[in-house]
């Protein structure tokens, strides 16, 4: 066969494979459709679930988070929905996690509105959409299935139509208890069209679908001063008056408000605090006595979870005015911050970039985007007199990184010292924007870590809403991002790609220090591997690994009694002793052998024209640089230079 038809026949795979998932796709979303009379619904369909058909929307969205959620390894329940999409800011979910299992455990917090309050673009309006997302699938499902009544605006609960002397009946019959009432809508439409017999009012499942305006209303202001509250409730539809007969007439009225399209389901507010007083008064309302009022029409029932989101500056001022007190004991609040750890921040990134053609064609180095999160993190933190090495320590910590002297355990006492850390600094947007701005720039096709970080610079300098003050900082931050974390970063994987199998002998390294140590704590003699000949310890090769991380004469005795220790622990516990054990001698074996190899490394600055020899050398360790450590081969060449500059002035 030649290449063609192979390349061919390849295509052919991919496009049928293309169809059959398509395909699949659309038969799991042509979820089961059912239609028929009232009458017919109690016969064959709500007996089958009777719970799950008079849910409330709190509990419907309970039940879809728990259709898909999971227990991680600390034994907490996890929601798949926000896993792919939402990073670093876990106890945040699990607050609203939370909020909806309380609400749906008829608790009272299901009567108060859920307010999410965070700094701009930190994930509130992509936590909303997930959730709206989460509801259109879930009622496609079989455990989802809604069912309203047909023709309804508010595609209310079928179970309306059940006449309140026969309420008990059916507690008692089926176990669930019916709430709320016909909608004037329909009560006229009852009397108009079937003369009272609720049992021919037609039903028909639902689905829940924010293009087509059913059990997903969103609402963003616009105007505040134009705004009218016909947009959330409707008005009266004057071209309908007419065939009515009369404005009152329910069936002139324009049931457009997103209040009717979001019933049974979710009610978005983007931005709430900025809407009329009048407008936030319906809302509590509807939250806490599951009605609205409408000019003419007695209460109109309407089950639905309303989520809110607002930013800081407007939540403080909404504070000043002692009247929204009231107002604000009637909402659950919930802070959505920034990520503090900046493994999970570049993960935005990383999102973000991969779904931009403009970033997909063009290769970062290793660090690119972690560089941007510690700098974003740092910016987050609290400002405090805190030195700059105890920052840097607290990004480490903050990263789920060993610091010494600081356990795990303590992060969370640390973080609740500063619970402000996390609502201010750089967006994940800002940083994607530097980005953005350095790939135009550059022609190479290329973005090294040092590009990265002269972007940042240059957005922050020509950032019109910063003071100079702050700009000054910021750019410090930058240094001690250089400084203190890429420099460390850079000569680790140039140091690692000096060697043609670094684990490996790390750990004979170390393995060898351990036996050493071994027999000079037990006043042992070694015997060499090769002559067999018993030999004392050698306690030069010892202090030579010891001093790589300044452990003076005085100390070692205790430093190596409690490398022993950890050893044994290992060891009963049927570990390996390897370098990921021991911070400390991590460090130490890997100087320790990079000193070794230092002299690659000089020749690259020493020769302005390299020998053969010399470019065959350096040429290996770029291509391990590319091969193993996912740099391309210009910023491979730039890490190289920038870590022999860095060599030269230690
Ligand atoms: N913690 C996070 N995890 C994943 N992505 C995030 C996170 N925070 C922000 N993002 C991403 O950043 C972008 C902006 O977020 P989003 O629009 O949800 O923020 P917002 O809080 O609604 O902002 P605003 O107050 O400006 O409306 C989105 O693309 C989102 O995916
Ligand atoms: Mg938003
Ligand atoms: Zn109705």
């Amino acid at each position: 066969m030649t290449n063609q038809v192979v390349n061919f026949d390849k295509r052919e795979d991919r496009k049928s494979s293309l169809l059959k998932s398509l395909s699949e796709f659309s038969k799991e979303h042509r979820a089961a459709h059912w239609a028929g009379t009232f009458g017919s619904f109690l016969e064959h369909v709500f007996p089958a679930d009777a719970r799950g058909i008079a849910r409330t929307s709190h509990q419907y969205i309970w039940d879809m988070m728990r259709s898909d959620g999971f227990d991680d390894s600390q034994g907490r329940f996890r929601c798949q929905l926000f896993e792919d999409e939402l990073y670093g800011i876990n106890d945040t979910i699990e607050r609203v996690v939370d909020y909806f299992k309380a609400a749906s455990a008829g608790s009272e917090v299901g009567r108060r509105l859920l307010l999410l309050l965070g700094p701009p673009s930190g994930g509130k309006s992509t936590m909303v959409i997930l959730l709206k997302r989460g509801l259109e699938e879930y009622s496609r499902t079989d455990a989802g299935a809604l069912y309203g009544i047909h023709g309804c605006s508010v595609h209310e609960s079928p179970l309306h139509l059940v006449p309140h002397t026969l309420r008990g009946q059916f507690r008692s019959t089926y176990g669930v208890e019916i709430t709320g009432e016909l909608c004037p809508y329909c009560v006229s439409r009852l009397q108009h069209e079937f003369a009272g017999d609720f049992m021919q009012m037609p039903v028909q499942r639902i689905f829940i679908s924010e293009a087509g305006r059913v059990g997903v209303g969103t609402y963003a202001p616009h105007d505040p001063t134009t705004a009218d509250i016909a947009d959330l409730v409707g008005s009266v539809d004057l071209s309908k008056v007419s065939e009515f007969g009369d404005e009152g007439d329910p069936r002139a009225w324009s049931w457009s408000g997103a209040v009717f399209a979001a019933s049974r389901g979710m009610l978005e507010m983007i931005e709430i605090l900025k809407v009329k007083r009048e407008f936030l008064y319906l809302l509590l309302t509807l939250t806490q006595e599951k009605n609205v009022k409408v000019s003419r029409f007695p209460l109109i029932h309407l089950d639905e979870t309303i989520i809110a989101h607002t930013n800081l500056a407007e939540f403080r001022k909404f504070l000043q005015e002692a009247e929204n007190e009231a107002l604000l004991d009637r909402m659950v609040i919930i802070q959505v911050p920034y990520t503090l750890s900046y493994k999970e921040e570049a993960r935005i990134y990383k999102k973000l970039t991969s779904s931009t053609q403009a970033f997909r064609e063009v290769h970062l180095d290793p660090h690119a985007l972690h560089v941007a999160a510690v700098f974003a993190v740092l910016t987050r933190l609290h400002e405090g007199d805190e030195r700059e090495a105890e920052q840097a320590k607290k990004v480490r910590l903050y990263g789920g990184e060993d610091v010494e002297g600081v356990p795990q355990s303590e992060v969370e006492k640390i973080r609740a010292r500063s619970p402000e850390e996390g609502l201010a600094g750089v967006s994940p947007r800002f940083v994607i924007n530097a980005l953005s701005g350095a790939i135009i720039q550059s022609s190479t096709k290329s973005l090294t870590t040092m590009d990265v970080l002269i972007a940042l610079k240059d957005a922050i300098e020509s950032d019109v809403r910063m003071d100079g003050k702050k700009k000054r900082k910021w750019i410090d931050y930058l240094v001690t991002v250089r400084k203190d974390f890429y420099n460390r970063w850079v000569k680790e994987d140039v140091h690692k790609a000096l060697f043609v199998s670094f684990e490996q002998e790390a750990q004979q390294l170390l393995d060898k220090y351990l036996d050493e140590v071994e027999a000079t704590l037990d006043n042992r003699t070694v015997k060499d591997p090769i002559t067999n000949e018993e030999r004392k310890p050698d306690e030069r090769f010892l202090r030579s690994v010891e001093e790589k991380i300044r452990i003076s004469e005085s100390g070692k005795l205790s430093f190596r009694q409690e490398v022993v220790r950890k050893a044994m622990g290992a060891f009963k516990r049927g570990e390996k002793f390897t370098l990921d054990s021991h911070a400390p001698l991590h460090d130490a074996v890997e100087q320790y052998l990079f000193e070794q190899r230092r002299d690659v490394l000089r020749l690259v600055s020493s020769s302005t024209r390299p020998d053969e020899e010399t470019r065959q050398k350096i040429s290996v360790v770029e291509k391990r640089l590319v091969d193993e450590y996912g740099y391309d081969p210009h910023s491979a060449r730039e890490a190289l230079n920038y870590v022999t500059t860095l060599l030269a002035q230690e």
